[in-house]
């Protein structure tokens, strides 16, 4: 879905604001702290129905409000489209397109795709493997949103268990046992598809890695592999076998896709502890062109690029080799500075204390 028109309601710093958006690139351009980065999470929201940033729904709410509401209008398939999603303080939300309210929230997904890069995307690669499991997961949903039922089950199960080994106080009983038992099937027949997805994903990512690093670094063999907390040729069920006694003493579970890694290198080494700094944020930029190059590719249909005050951090060179590498599509970018060398955009909007002109 391409967004023509985006409105939001106590979303934020904004009480009440309509934004047009253009069919190709639309710059955002406003002060620290005016607003920017609310409005694509604005766009954020519809399309996964959670915050990019990583915090909870209640944060969106303009504070002292009861609920926020999202709602956009696009096309879809030369179909025109609305979209609405009402965030409140506590409780469920409710999701609505065409005016029709969704039995289940989550049969949203899909209708919008978005690929966000923001500064913080650094840590994709300096951070720890909670992240890039998560960039894994969060292209997989794009992708399908039978995906997303996975991750949640994979959870469930995770949390179930953990509670259980918890309550078990270190102890095996038979009555432990049996229910571990239960819990571990599960977790086994969740657990190995996530992680089958996630292979087949990574095979799919890793030539457009390379294709995208090179364009922004010039060079440089990327790879992206990926490490099982378990030895996988014996398969899941045996490795929890294995580390039942362990997972009784600690409390945690402690193999599976929640522990697994993604090793990131380039020419050969480490990037999260071998690249220099400029190395890793192409690296992190090119993981983004991956996913987006992927999922366009699957799905047929390019996401809406959000760039969050990307350029700014970015060096003359790559900032070039950026916009030249940006897909074509709709594309919303912030800046607090000028509008980058080189982009062309179709619509500017200024914003001052969520106000848009
Ligand atoms: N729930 C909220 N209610 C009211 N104001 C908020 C809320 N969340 C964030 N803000 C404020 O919104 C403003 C805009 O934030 P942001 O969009 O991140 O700015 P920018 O990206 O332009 O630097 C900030 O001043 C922030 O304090
Ligand atoms: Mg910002």
């Amino acid at each position: 879905m391409r967004v023509a028109r985006l409105w939001l309601t106590d979303f934020r710093n904004y009480t009440s604001v309509e934004a047009e958006l253009a069919a190709g690139l639309t710059v955002v351009v406003g002060r620290n702290g005016e607003g920017k980065t609310s409005l694509l999470e604005g766009i954020g929201y519809l399309a996964t129905l959670s915050s990019f940033r990583g915090v909870p729904n209640e944060a969106l709410v303009r504070s002292g409000a009861p609920r926020a509401v999202v709602r956009a209008e696009g096309e879809r398939e030369s179909r025109s489209l609305i979209v609405e999603a009402e965030i409140p303080t506590s409780g469920r939300g409710r999701v609505l397109v065409n005016h029709q309210p969704l039995r289940r929230s989550r049969d949203l997904l899909g209708a919008l795709r978005i690929t966000v890069f923001s500064p913080d995307d650094l840590e994709l690669v300096k951070g720890g493997p909670a992240g890039r499991r998560r960039y894994l997961d969060d292209v997989l949903v794009s992708l399908h949103p039978k995906h997303d039922a996975l991750r949640v089950d994979v959870e469930r199960v995770l949390r179930q268990r953990t509670t259980l080994l918890r309550q078990s106080g270190g102890r095996l009983t038979a009555e432990i046992a049996t229910t571990l038992d239960v819990w571990d099937a599960q977790l086994v027949e969740h657990g190995e598809a996530l992680v089958a997805a996630r292979l087949e994903l990574l095979q799919r990512l890793e030539p457009e890695l390379t294709k995208a690093y090179a364009g922004l670094a010039g060079g440089g063999q990327v790879s992206a592999r990926y490490e099982a907390s378990w030895p996988m040729d014996g398969g899941l069920a045996a490795a929890l076998a294995a580390s039942r006694a362990n997972d009784l003493r600690r409390g945690v579970t402690l193999v599976g896709p929640h522990r697994d890694e993604v090793a990131l290198g380039i020419d050969g080494l480490p990037a999260r502890t071998h690249a220099s700094q400029g190395e890793q944020r192409s690296l992190a930029l090119a993981l983004r062109l991956a996913a987006h190059a992927v999922v366009r590719e699957v799905t047929g249909e390019p996401p809406v690029l959000l760039l969050d005050d990307v350029f700014s951090e970015l060096d003359a060179g790559r900032s070039h080799a950026l916009v030249e590498l940006l897909p074509s599509g709709q594309a919303v970018l912030t800046t607090a500075g000028p509008v980058p060398e080189g982009a062309e955009p179709e619509r500017v909007l200024r914003v001052e204390s969520g106000v848009l002109s």
